[in-house]
């Protein structure tokens, strides 16, 4: 059970807001005058059975959660911290974030020693000599490898702990930090030996971690830093402290795979490129380039530019809302050989680039002979599921048009099919930066099914969160996801979001973000759950009227204005028969 589950468990609505308003018995609930509004009779109730409250004067309601916060003025994690200490629970509290945060630091200013120690030895030590050799064999400048902070590691199995030790660090931390290992009979030596060192930096310079190439051809060519607190690596790309402004400035960003290529392209000019460092490009990777570009070219070889395209390309897109291109390296060379090669060439690789979805017609139609008719219906299988996994209706809209024109049918047929194609293809997930894997959900982390629907609706596909205009935080029972629809309305990135949601709302945050949600006809899925969350709170606040009615009429005396609660009864039954009008017409229209 997560702390905030026990927390509620233990605690009582009915006593937390006793504290702050005089409270009367009706029936089974309690009333009130409400704290938030100026009021001369009662619209204030408590209902202990749901352990929530709403106020009917300022129609603002929710749980323990939202009653401390509003009234106190707290947080989440303010609020939270409150209850618990009235439960008598103990949390991993605020400090559990401050903690996480210090210990980053801490990971950070170790790998930067570590830089520092690296870069020197390649400068300066005799052992260097190989290494610095080896650098300018591939052509790279002191000057690039000052601005890259390449470096060195010695050949010694505890250099590099000796050194950092003296510097106070412990053995715990340097092991977390990935730059020691641990081998089966416990002696704890350095992981990088004898290798050129490639520091990696994130967007604001901190060393994160470091990729470390062989100086010959053994194998295997790189040793890299392990995922750590400091290194989500696979949402992390080389170069981009480097490149971000030039990104910016070009409004485009490109990916390349190599530490080399990318070091390459810089000291040739070319100063936009990042790498993914060797894995194929990740949605995080995608994501955390919106903020700079919504241009992104991947230059990629014909195989992995292949798979890209047939399984990904179209995510990324959805991502960052824009279109992607490939630029295809020739035949058996990296970045780096065509930049050092021919830097015009390069340049027209770049300019070539084509959309990554007209890059898999291609693929897919260079394939088969479209003369005949078992090869247009497989190009149309072939090709359906990426059109439909598009979220821009125009551009799927063109490329309907484009494969009805390549197999020549009409395009009526095609979107007939297409149609036809659902469920939609299972299609990977943003993925959040998890520390546990989110497909065990425990039950109790799912709490409210519709909710959390919508809100992984709204954190896998963020353009959904244009129309939540009209859907209020109330409408969210549960204060945790209450929580992450506000502050997702407030940021506009997943790993900002984590950042701004209390620790201890993050596995929560994780389980919801990384949920399957089926991928078609996602516009109207987005309609439905903004439609039966409207009309489950109406329906809700309806009955609960009713029921306050029913026992004033029994048994009066509670002091509430019955003629004003009356009225609002009425307003809400009026409200949830349009709704419900206009869930049948909308039925009747999808059936004609
Ligand atoms: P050079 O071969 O020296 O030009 O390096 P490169 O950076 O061009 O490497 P390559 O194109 O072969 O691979 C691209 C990227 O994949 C590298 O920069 C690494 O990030 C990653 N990579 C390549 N080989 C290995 C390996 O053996 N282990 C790991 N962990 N990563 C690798
Ligand atoms: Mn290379």
């Amino acid at each position: 059970m997560s702390v905030i589950d026990e927390v509620k468990q233990k605690t009582d609505i009915a006593s937390i807001v006793s504290q702050y308003v005089t409270l009367k018995k009706a029936g089974r609930n309690l009333v009130g005058l409400c704290p938030f509004h100026d009021e001369r009779n009662p619209s204030f109730f408590v209902y202990p059975e749901q352990q929530s409250w709403h106020c009917f004067g300022c129609n603002t309601g929710g749980d323990a959660f939202s009653f401390i916060m509003k009234k106190e003025g707290l947080d989440f994690g303010e609020a939270l911290s409150l209850l618990a200490q009235r439960a008598g629970v103990t949390i991993p509290s605020r400090a559990g974030r401050d903690e996480e945060k210090e210990e980053k630091e801490r990971l950070y200013k170790i790998n930067e020693a570590a830089a520092r120690y690296f870069h020197n030895l390649l400068l300066n030590s005799s052992e260097g000599v190989k290494a610095r050799n080896y650098f300018q064999g591939r052509g790279f400048t002191d000057k690039t490898a000052s601005e890259f902070q390449l470096g060195y590691s010695s050949n010694k199995w505890d250099d590099l702990k000796k050194y950092l030790q003296e510097q106070g660090y412990t053995e715990d931390e340097l092991v977390k930090a990935g730059l020691l290992v641990e081998s089966e009979s416990g002696r704890i030596y350095d992981r990088f030996r004898n290798k050129l060192m490639f520091p990696i930096l994130d967007i604001k310079g901190h060393v994160i971690g470091f990729g470390a190439r062989v100086l010959d051809d053994s194998q295997p060519k790189y040793v890299n830093s392990p995922q750590t607190p400091a290194f989500n690596k696979s949402g992390s790309l080389y170069g981009i402290n480097l490149a971000a402004a030039g990104i910016r400035q070009q409004d485009t960003a490109v990916i390349v795979e190599g530490y080399v290529d990318v070091i390459t392209a810089h000291q040739n000019g070319f100063n936009n490129v990042v790498a993914s460092m060797g894995t194929s490009v990740t949605e995080a990777q995608v994501s955390s380039l919106k903020r700079l570009t919504r241009n992104l070219v991947l230059a990629l070889d014909a195989d992995a530019a292949g798979e890209e395209a047939m399984l990904r390309g179209v995510s990324y897109e959805n991502i960052i809302e824009s279109e992607i291109r490939v630029a295809i390296l020739p035949q058996g060379k990296d970045p780096d050989d065509v930049v050092k090669e021919d830097a015009d060439a390069w340049r027209r690789l770049l300019s070539e680039a084509m959309p990554i979805v007209d890059y898999t017609i291609n693929m897919i139609a260079g394939k088969l002979d479209l003369d005949t008719a078992r090869d247009k219906s497989r190009a149309v299988k072939e090709l359906l599921p990426v059109i439909t996994a598009m979220n821009d209706k125009v551009r799927q809209a063109h490329y309907i048009q484009k494969l009805a024109h390549l197999v020549k049918v009409s395009e009526r047929t095609i979107e007939a099919e297409l149609s036809r194609l659902k469920p939609g293809p299972e299609r990977k997930r943003v993925a959040v930066p998890a520390p546990e894997k989110a497909t065990d959900t425990p039950r109790a982390l799912l709490s409210n099914r519709l909710e959390e629907d919508y809100l992984t609706l709204l954190l896998q596909h963020p353009e959904y969160k244009a129309n939540t205009e009209n859907i209020l935080p109330e409408y969210f029972f549960n204060s945790e996801n209450r929580e992450v629809f506000i502050t997702w309305n407030k940021v506009d990135e997943l790993a900002r979001l984590r950042d701004a949601l209390d620790v201890t709302l993050h596995e929560h945050l994780d389980v919801i973000a990384s949920r399957e949600l089926p991928s078609n006809r996602l516009d109207e899925k987005d309609a439905d759950y903004r439609q039966r969350l409207e009309e489950r709170y109406y329906k809700k606040l309806a009955e609960e009227i009713g029921g306050i009615l029913a026992i004033e009429a029994a048994e009066k005396g509670s002091g509430a204005d019955v003629a004003k609660l009356d009225e609002i009864g009425i307003e809400y039954s009026l409200h949830l028969k349009e709704l419900y009008d206009r869930k049948s017409r909308k039925r009747l229209e999808s059936r004609r």
